[in-house]
């Protein structure tokens, strides 16, 4: 066990989680995660990762980011990348600021190694986020999460995603579509056929009016049926959009090992971490399988170990995310799941990452 694990990890875990993650967060600012001779990083990690992906027209330093909603403002990219991530997806981002839902909206589940949240988009911000990303020195991919306003209806969607594209959009190195967070109301909406058409093709249009094209991915729901996922894949390839990041939180409760009564207390939100994973990496193989392995996706939804990160991969997945397993694993986390992919592909006798994707499904 991990000093974090044994140690910092239960004094946290005393705390109401979104404090936790306030704590965790400041302890990542004030320089915990920046190691102090970076030379010596950049070599160790040339030997314990699997080493860089080429995705989206984009260099990934190694095939393991973090999810969606760790750092909502673009505050901490540079610790993340410290800490051995390979890329960070910054957001969810909405066009005017949001204060997210009512506290408490983050839960544990430590006897299901999960979290439920409620946060609702809690961000500063399109301008605010875009202007602090304009300022930083890169050292790893940062994607882009963008999502509607609560107070916009669904039929203002386009215009209000629109208007948030345009901002990250100079700032991003990809922008992920997210019409999947169950905290919005009617947001998952948006993953049916005709909304889903209408918003991808006007992002597809507006982005190739920009000089420099970024890649646009969509962030899906684990919750959608086979007919569903067919529907998306075949919205994406239809609008040009590059990747799918398959999964977001799920609605389910099914199958927990926290008794009911506390599900109930805790009540509604997303549920991520362990009990997400399986459904998340069949949803990833059912992607390849619509797409004829057309369709890149980022494989995401209950990694804590290498070999949940490889069995995305072997499903279909070319790059993965996390969030929940960092939580719970601590600052070790990306290093370890690196250490390990790369010890996969040794026994496996496999060259690169690009050489596992997929090979689950053959
Ligand atoms: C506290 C919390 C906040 C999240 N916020 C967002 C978000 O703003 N946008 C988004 O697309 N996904 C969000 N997610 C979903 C994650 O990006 C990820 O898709 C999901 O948690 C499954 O991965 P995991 O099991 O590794 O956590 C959030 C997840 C958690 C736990």
């Amino acid at each position: 066990m991990s000093l974090y694990e044994s140690f910092l990890k239960p004094l946290l875990f005393r705390v109401p989680a979104e404090t936790a993650h306030e704590i965790g967060a400041a302890f990542l600012r004030a320089g915990f995660a920046i190691p102090p001779v970076r030379s010596a990083v950049a070599s160790r990690c040339a030997r314990d990762s699997p080493g860089p992906v080429e995705r989206f027209g984009l260099t990934f330093p190694n095939p393991l980011g973090v999810a969606a909603g760790f750092d909502k403002n673009g505050k901490l990219v540079r610790e993340l990348a410290a800490l051995g991530f390979g890329f960070v997806e910054v957001g969810t981002v909405t066009l005017r600021p949001q204060e997210g839902n009512p506290r408490p909206r983050l839960f544990r589940l430590p006897k299901d190694l999960a979290l439920i949240n409620r946060l609702g988009f809690n961000n500063e911000g399109a301008e605010a986020v875009a202007e602090r990303l304009s300022r930083m020195d890169r050292e790893c991919v940062v994607g882009v999460n963008i999502g509607r306003n609560k107070d916009v209806e669904n039929r203002d969607a386009v215009e209000n995603y629109l208007a948030t594209f345009r901002i990250v959009h100079s700032v991003a190195d990809y922008i992920a579509v997210n019409v999947s967070s169950p905290n919005t109301p009617g947001l998952r909406e948006l993953q049916e056929r005709s909304a889903l058409d209408e918003l991808l093709s006007a992002l597809s249009e507006c982005n190739a009016g920009f000089e420099t094209r970024r890649p646009i991915l969509l962030k899906i729901a684990p919750d959608l049926d086979d007919r569903q996922i067919a529907t998306v894949v075949d919205a994406a390839k239809r609008n040009g959009i590059e990747g799918i990041i398959a999964t977001n939180t799920t609605i389910s409760r099914d199958g927990l090992s926290t008794s009911p009564e506390e599900i109930e207390r805790i009540g509604d939100g997303g549920l991520s971490g362990r009990p997400v994973c399986d459904r998340s990496t069949e949803v990833i193989g059912k992607i390849r399988k619509a797409s004829g392995g057309e369709i890149p996706v980022i494989g995401v939804g209950g990694i804590f170990t290498a070999e949940d990160a490889f069995a995305k991969i072997s499903a279909g997945a070319c790059l993965v995310q996390a969030y929940t397993g960092f939580v719970y694993r601590g600052p070790g986390f990306a290093r370890e799941i690196n250490r390990g992919l790369q010890r996969i592909l040794n026994a496996k006798g496999l060259e690169s990452i690009d050489e596992a994707v997929g090979i689950g499904m053959l």
